[in-house]
């Protein structure tokens, strides 16, 4: 059955020192804790090598915000997925919406990027969401389909299976709008049975979709009590020990 699974986005926020001292503390409050979910910690690419030696990889996943749709070579600036894995990361959140509207990533770059990440051997966290215009004139599901169709849908059932879908309508992202609980949850039940349209209703009650978007500590027990969703992406609230526990305690 499908993991419910907590994943923080720092986005770019925090120092080396300030990013180390935050991943301390969670791997401090999570130490033997009985947990009913995944956790996983999405930091800087410089980040990642010294979270990883600095947590209980069994306990805090951790994850690349993004990495290069090129194996190798005259990128300059660039992180590779192999890159990214040498770290001991196990993640990769892909297609973030400010990943989407800033730099410009396509789904043709996306697929990439997918590719790249799972043959890798890393967990690709792909995300897919509307804008508000979008919402109001009620096509969201049409447009996220879209966003699916044209990248992991691609994928052969034996990767797809592999990745975490994560909906996050971009006007609740950082604006303390979150979807409602009916929102979210129509949404994720959309996406499941655009899934197993695709590729069967096995795979589609085996996929974990996450929804993000000002999840906090107030508002995750329900929205994690809903049928389709199975945990959050989280971005402010990951940034404070106490907020990032008290969503991981929801489930
Ligand atoms: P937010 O961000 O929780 O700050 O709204 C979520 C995200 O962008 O992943």
């Amino acid at each position: 059955m499908r993991k419910n699974i907590v994943a923080g986005n720092w986005k770019m926020n925090k120092t080396l020192q300030e990013g180390l001292a935050l991943a301390t503390e969670l791997n401090e409050a999570l130490a033997g804790a009985k947990l009913n979910c995944d956790v996983v910690i999405g930091t800087p690419f410089i980040h990642l090598a010294s979270v990883v030696a600095a947590v209980d990889t069994k306990v805090i996943g951790v994850a690349a915000q993004n990495c290069a749709n090129k194996e190798s070579g005259a990128y300059t600036g660039e992180i590779s997925a192999s890159m990214v894995k040498s770290t001991g990361a196990e993640y990769v959140i892909l297609g973030h919406s400010e990943r989407r509207e800033y730099y410009g990533e396509t789904s043709a770059i996306l697929n990439e990027k997918v590719a790249l990440t799972l043959a890798n051997g890393l967990t690709p966290i792909y995300c897919c969401g509307e804008a508000l215009d979008v919402r109001n004139a009620n096509e969201q599901n049409a447009f996220v389909k879209n966003q699916l169709d044209e990248t992991v849908f691609n994928l052969s059932a034996d990767d797809f299976k592999k990745i975490v879908i994560a909906y996050e309508p971009i006007w609740a992202i950082g604006t303390g709008v979150t979807a409602s609980t009916e929102q979210a949850q129509d949404t994720l039940a959309f996406i499941r049975s655009a899934i197993a349209a695709k590729f069967g209703q096995e795979i589609a009650d085996g996929t974990s979709i996450l929804y993000g978007g000002s999840c906090n500590a107030k508002n995750a027990p329900e929205l994690f009590a809903q049928p389709d969703i199975d945990g959050g992406l989280i971005g402010g609230a990951s940034l404070k020990v106490a907020d990032f526990k008290a969503i991981i305690d929801a489930f």
